[in-house]
């Protein structure tokens, strides 16, 4: 049996992938979605909450933001908390005088489920349960993308492939270590996650730093927070009952006039916080992007932007590869990508650094807690620090 054709194979339906099937079909390109998960499972992921200005005003143009525009809870400032005396003082970074910009506070899984929504409407494919296992040819003129599903093993052909499989995925590993060229670093840190039914203590997100340890009060809509621990590497949900996550949250988070308010909690997790950058992004006709290419921890707020950004540019590039003739146009991707990389690396890596508590080190907490005051008086710090959350700008995606 001849194997299925597309123009581009896409692998993950993650929102890198998702977001990349909708700027190819406007640009009238076929793709293929292929996502080892189900259906319900990917529709019920909890993860990123905080969405870029450009990003977001980029969903819109691309037709996906009718719910976003009607649910999402828009910010333009960020409290930032940490220790003075025997207190803890929060202080206001304000978007719009700084940066004039916001940010849109509207959850991965509702934009994944907006995404799926509108290919399923449009009868485009996109099929779950669907994991690949191998590519072959990647050199060639078409790749032969192998995948498996409650049927048995399959194969794709395609003229490109995007491995937007995440940071679990197969795109990567298929790739030796000195293939990829890859940077990390790891931290002796992870972010315990809870998803609560009850409303935030405040109407914008808290960045603390304590000294116990990193705390986040961030929200998914007014009647539902979600808040985040800093707790050791290599901790689990097992070491974490709710009385001691509430004790945390509310001595690093609580001010008299604004305390943490307690709930149900409706999901618990753990990620591990990491940097990585693989820079090589393009193997042939194989382009990674997004976890797929980089990690960054979840501080910043960056992930789902920066795999958003990266498929602006590779949308564009398969465009005047597979609509003009002009393969070359593939060969600039990673060097145009890296720049922001780059750049959304150290914002992270900084925004870690400076509020998380990752070893005993007074002379360390007295230069964070400076920079904190710093960021406080609004200043070339404070401008950065609000440009860079609320987003750079993207290039075009056609
Ligand atoms: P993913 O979302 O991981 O999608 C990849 C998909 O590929 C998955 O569905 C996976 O099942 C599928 N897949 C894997 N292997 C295969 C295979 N072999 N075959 C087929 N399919 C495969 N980012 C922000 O921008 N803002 C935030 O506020 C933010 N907060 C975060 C908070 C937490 C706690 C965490 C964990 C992350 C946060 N992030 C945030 C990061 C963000 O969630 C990720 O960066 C984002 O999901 C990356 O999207 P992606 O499409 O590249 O990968
Ligand atoms: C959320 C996640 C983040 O990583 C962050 O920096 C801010 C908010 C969130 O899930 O709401």
């Amino acid at each position: 049996m001849n194997p299925i054709q597309t123009e581009v194979a896409i692998i993950g339906a993650g929102p890198a992938g998702l977001v990349l099937a909708r700027m190819l079909q406007l640009q009238g390109i076929d793709a293929v979605v292929l996502e080892r998960r189900s259906r319900d499972y990917v529709l019920s992921r909890v993860r990123a909450g905080i969405i870029e200005q450009p990003v977001a005003d980029l969903l819109v143009e691309l037709g996906v933001g009718q719910r976003m525009l009607a649910d999402r809870l828009v910010h333009d400032g960020v409290q930032l908390q940490h220790r003075a005396g025997d207190g803890m003082v929060r202080n206001r970074i304000d978007f719009a005088a700084l940066a004039g910009k916001t940010v849109t506070v509207y959850g991965q899984r509702e934009l994944v489920r907006d995404l799926i929504g509108l290919r399923e409407a449009d009868s485009l494919p996109l099929r779950f349960d669907a994991e690949v296992v191998g590519l072959d040819g990647l050199s060639g003129d078409r790749v032969a993308v192998r995948y498996r599903d409650e049927a048995g093993e399959h194969t794709l052909s395609a003229r490109y492939v995007a491995g937007v499989d995440g940071a679990h995925g197969i795109t990567a590993q298929l790739l030796d270590a000195g293939q990829r060229q890859t940077l990390q670093r790891s931290y002796p840190a992870a972010w315990l996650g809870v998803l609560v039914q009850a409303a935030p203590p405040s109407h914008e997100l808290i960045y603390s730093r304590h000294p116990e340890g990193f705390a986040l009060a961030s929200m998914r809509t007014p009647e539902v927070s979600r808040l985040y621990l800093q707790v050791p590497a290599g901790d689990t949900l097992d070491d974490w009952n709710a009385d001691r996550i509430w004790d945390n949250l509310h001595r690093r988070l609580d001010l008299p006039d604004s305390p943490v308010n307690e709930g149900r909690f409706l999901e618990s997790s753990i990620t591990p916080l990491r940097s990585v950058v693989h820079r090589r992004m393009r193997y042939g006709r194989l382009l990674l992007g997004g976890d797929a290419a980089h990690l960054v921890p979840p501080t910043g707020a960056k992930g789902l932007n920066l795999a958003v950004a990266d498929m602006a540019q590779l949308s564009r590039r398969l465009g005047r590869a597979l609509r003009h003739g002009d393969a070359s146009a593939l060969e600039g991707y990673q060097d145009s990508c890296l720049r922001r990389v780059w750049q959304v690396t150290h914002f992270s890596w900084w925004t870690t650094d400076l509020l998380h508590r990752l070893e005993s080190d007074e002379f360390g907490d007295e230069l964070r807690t400076e920079q904190l005051r710093t960021l406080a008086d609004g200043g070339t710090l404070a401008r950065w620090f609000a440009d860079s959350y609320t987003g750079l700008p993207l290039s075009p995606w056609s």
